[in-house]
Formats: C-alpha cells, structure tokens, sequence
C-alpha cells in the first residue's frame, strides 16, 4: 500500500500568508500541517509516498527534507497547475503503479490518525472508501448522499443545494480501479478534474463504494478560523516543558512549553501556549491557545488564541487575539500624535482594528 499526498494547490484562503508560502506548511502548535499528515501516514505502516507538489515544490520539499522523515521513502511528483485532485492521481500513475493506496489531502488535519482506516481497507479492499463526517456548512465541501442502509448513493462538489450535511473529509483509500474513472471524467463547471466525480464514476458502474462516517475531530485547514481551531486542540494536549530561560519574576500556568534557546522574562504565560526555539517574550503576557514561533519577539505586549510564524516581533501592543501573523512581521504602536494607524499590509491582507 502506498500513499499520495497533494500539497500543490493555491492556497487562496490562506492569503497574504500563502503569497509567500505553502498552506500546508502553516504551523500548528509550531509544525506545519504537512508534517501532521506524512506522521499518520507512517504510523499507519506506509513507507511509500508520493508527495504533488505545484509552485510552492521547492519550500515543501526543503521543509520534508528537513523534517526527519528518512523512514519514509518519498517521491516528489510536480503537478503543472492545480487542475484537480483526479488530476493529481492521473499523474501519479507511474508512482502509484498498480498499488492500493490512501490519498490524504496535504492540508487536512485528522486528530487520532488513519491506522484504524487503512487496516480496515487492507482487509476488504472495496474500490473506494471515502471518509464522512457532519459539518454546519456543506457548501464548502464534497458532499454525500447516502440512501437508507448508508451505501453512498451521490456526490456532489461543492453544491448550492447540499443533499445532506455529509462533508467529503481530504482521506480517500483506492484500489487501481480509480485510475480508469479518472481518466474517463472530464472537468467540472470550476475547471477541475474532481475526484468526487471519479468517484461518482465508480458507484454508476456499481463499483464498491464504501463510507465510513467519523464523529472524531477533523478540519481543512484551508482557513484561518480552522487555523486557529486546529491550533487551539493540539495545543491542549501538549507536554509541558520548560527547555528554555525563564526568570524568577515569571508566573507559569497551565499547560506551557518552552523551547530551548527561548528566553522569558517579567512575563505571565497562561497555557496552553508554546514558544518555539530562540523565541524572547518580555514583560508581556501570552494567553491560551498561542504559538509563537521560532525566533519572534513578544514585548511590552499582550496576545492570545493566536499563531505567530517565525521572525516576527510585536511590541508594546495590546492585545492581540485570534490572529495569524506571518513570517518576519513587525507590530508596533503608532507614535502618539496624531492617532492614526499606519499600514503596510501584503495584497489581501485582513486588518481589524479596535479604535
Ligand atoms: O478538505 C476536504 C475537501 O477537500 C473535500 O470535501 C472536497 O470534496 C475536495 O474537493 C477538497 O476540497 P478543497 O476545495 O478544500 O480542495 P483544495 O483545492 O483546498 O485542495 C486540497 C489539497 O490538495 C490542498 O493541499 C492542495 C492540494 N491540491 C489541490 C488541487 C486542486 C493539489 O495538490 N493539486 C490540485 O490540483
């Protein structure tokens, strides 16, 4: 079994931060995204991966590279455009070869992994297996519609008019069946080759189409509310440390991990909170659910329920909250007068300001 990870894409709700960077390197409790999902596929006993890559190839392949993923053996597979998921498969043929194969959507967040999943399949081995799961919005995702005894009936990408509240979560498990279904669609109203149409493809011939509906925790992280989200729950289960500098005229609470090279001083630190590797928060207060990045610089300052990339400073600010603040930023006040704010912010930058 073998497994293809699509972290190509755009990247569109994620910007300005996906300006500069891949969205399936944004930091969750200080890791990127990607890392979360090449983990699960490892510890579901896959060796093999396949990762697409678009524009964004050179930094996710430095990133893996960088990683610790030697286990893994890793195949980068370029893609020219995002031109869909079943398009990532059509040119994941020679890699895939005539293998079974889990595709795991490079900025999906599972909590709890896919080992349960795979072993599953590996037992039954329908054609497909699609994962479901309940969300309040089903317009923004492939949606499902199941007749009385649960087969998968229909799907849908992205509808006006969802049949049911049934939400395609980004981990799909295939037998080289999927390979004559994704060359025989063709793209849908938004320009992709559309996996849910593959898949749709395969339950017309009365293919074995499987589902299986998850009440476990999952998000695309495709957005910043997610973003934080997805943040806040791995933050909660953190193991505290303190590997870093911290003064005596710092208070400590809760679930906090410092990492070494961080220095805190005169600050206060409610957890659950992390502060990456050569990060210095001074006379401030970081509240729940943050991570700071390697090397920032939090001063005079006070933030939380945030994500702060690395190189980024904030000073004499209060407060921060329910912010992702990219790499290399500068906050600071305005001098006093007059009391105007000052803004140098990247194309499609969101500002909201307090005053
Ligand atoms: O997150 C679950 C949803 O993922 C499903 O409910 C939908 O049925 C499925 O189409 C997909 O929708 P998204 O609009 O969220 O897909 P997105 O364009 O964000 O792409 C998902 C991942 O795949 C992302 O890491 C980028 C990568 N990708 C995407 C495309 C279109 C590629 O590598 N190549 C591509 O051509």
């Amino acid at each position: 079994m073998k497994a293809l990870v699509l972290a190509g894409g755009t990247g569109s709700r994620l910007r300005p931060i996906t300006h500069t960077s891949a969205k399936q390197l944004v930091p969750v409790a200080n890791k990127p995204v990607l890392f979360y999902v090449l983990e699960s596929i490892a510890e579901a006993g896959i060796t093999e991966v396949g990762i697409v890559l678009g524009d964004t190839a050179e930094e996710i392949r430095t990133a893996v590279e960088r990683g610790g993923f030697g286990d893994l053996d890793i195949t980068y597979i370029p893609q020219s455009a995002p031109l869909g998921l079943a398009h990532a498969v059509r040119i994941a043929k020679d890699f895939l070869g005539d293998d079974d194969f889990v595709m795991y959507l490079g900025d999906n967040f599972i909590i709890g992994g896919i080992t349960d999943l795979v072993d599953e399949f590996r037992v039954r081995r329908p054609d497909a297996q699609i994962l479901l799961t309940r969300v309040p919005d089903p317009t923004a995702f492939g949606v499902a519609e199941l007749d009385e005894t649960g087969n998968v009936v229909g799907l849908e990408e992205k509808p006006e008019k969802p049949k049911s509240d049934l939400a395609l979560v980004g981990v799909y498990l295939f037998t080289p069946a999927v390979h004559e279904a994704v060359r025989a669609i063709t793209p849908s109203w938004r320009g992709e080759l559309e996996i849910t149409d593959a898949i749709q493809w395969l339950i017309d011939r009365h293919r074995d189409v499987r589902s299986t509906t998850i009440s476990g925790y999952w998000k695309d992280t495709g957005n910043v509310v997610d973003m934080l989200e997805v943040n806040r729950t791995v933050l909660e289960s953190i193991e505290p440390l303190v590997a870093g500098e911290v003064d005596e005229a710092t208070e400590i609470v809760g679930r906090v991990r410092i990492d070494k090279g961080a220095v805190v001083r005169r600050s206060r630190i409610v957890g659950p909170v992390i502060i990456g590797p050569d990060a210095e928060v001074t006379g401030s207060y970081v509240g729940p659910f943050t991570s700071i990045s390697e090397e920032c610089r939090i001063e005079d300052s006070e933030i939380e329920f945030s994500i702060v990339l690395p190189g980024s400073s904030i000073t004499g600010v209060r407060r921060v909250e329910a912010s992702l603040i990219g790499r290399n930023v500068e906050v600071t006040p305005a001098p006093r007068a007059p009391a105007a704010h000052r803004l140098i912010l990247g194309d499609h930058s969101k500002v909201q300001i307090s005053s």
